[in-house]
């Protein structure tokens, strides 16, 4: 399908709802994957909105030994370094799962961002279609790293980010094409100052974010926003 016609809005009255119907969303398309095709492959965002539903993750009953987990996008800083996005999915939620390291494919983005995303456009080379995405979105309309009026590689899996506005300046990011190469989009949108960025998306401007799109469907979770 891949057009824009295929985006869901879902406004929640507190934040403990939409947490608890993103983390019951999460879960669900992984077991209709597993169903479908023995395995789910899902593509983790950074930032904080999404910390509280990781957390929700370890309790959840899954068939963790069937998920293959990637990141959207992670900060060039040291791998241990309280700032990486890894880091926080991983210690809020995956080492108290039994997903096995092996299938938790973080960005190696302590390499730099030329190397970091090189290394891992190789690592999603054969990886096909995602099941799902999950993003957050910033009150400039980013998504994952990829901020208004930086251009970058679209034919490349990953790519780097120079100059990010939010920081560290270098970044690894997805590239649009290849966050719009999956089944199921989540946003995860909660705070008053996304209120601007997400009347454009709801207008037709064109932010980062409204440029995702799904082969399926694209959610967009919010709370704290006015749905205009
Ligand atoms: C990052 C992100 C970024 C984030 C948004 C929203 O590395 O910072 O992946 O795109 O998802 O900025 O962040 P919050 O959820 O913290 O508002």
């Amino acid at each position: 399908m891949n057009q824009a016609g295929n985006i869901r809005w879902t406004h929640f009255d507190s934040v403990e709802s939409l947490r608890h119907k993103a983390c019951d969303a999460i879960v669900a398309c992984a077991q209709a994957a597993i169903e479908k095709n023995g395995r789910f492959s899902i593509v983790l965002a950074g930032g904080n909105t999404p910390r509280a539903i990781y957390r929700l993750l370890r309790e959840a009953k899954a068939d963790w030994s069937k998920w293959h987990v990637y990141h959207g996008d992670e900060r060039c800083l040291p791998s241990d370094h309280v700032d990486r996005n890894s880091l926080m999915a991983r210690q809020a939620w995956l080492q108290y799962v039994n997903v096995h390291a092996s299938q938790v494919h973080d960005i190696p983005a302590e390499l730099g961002n030329v190397t970091g995303a090189e290394v891992y456009s190789d690592t999603l080379k054969n990886i096909g279609t995602f099941d799902m995405v999950i993003l957050g979105l910033g009150e400039d309309g980013h998504t994952a790293s990829l901020f208004p009026n930086h251009v970058v590689n679209n034919s490349a899996d990953a790519v780097p980010v120079f100059n990010s506005p939010k920081p560290p300046s270098d970044r690894v990011t997805l590239s649009q094409n290849r966050l719009c190469d999956t089944h199921h989009v989540l946003f995860l949108v909660t705070g008053v100052g996304k209120q601007e960025a997400v009347d454009h998306w709801r207008q037709g401007v064109a932010i980062p974010a409204s440029l995702i799109t799904a082969k399926d469907v694209v959610d967009v979770y919010s709370y704290e926003v006015v749905l205009n």
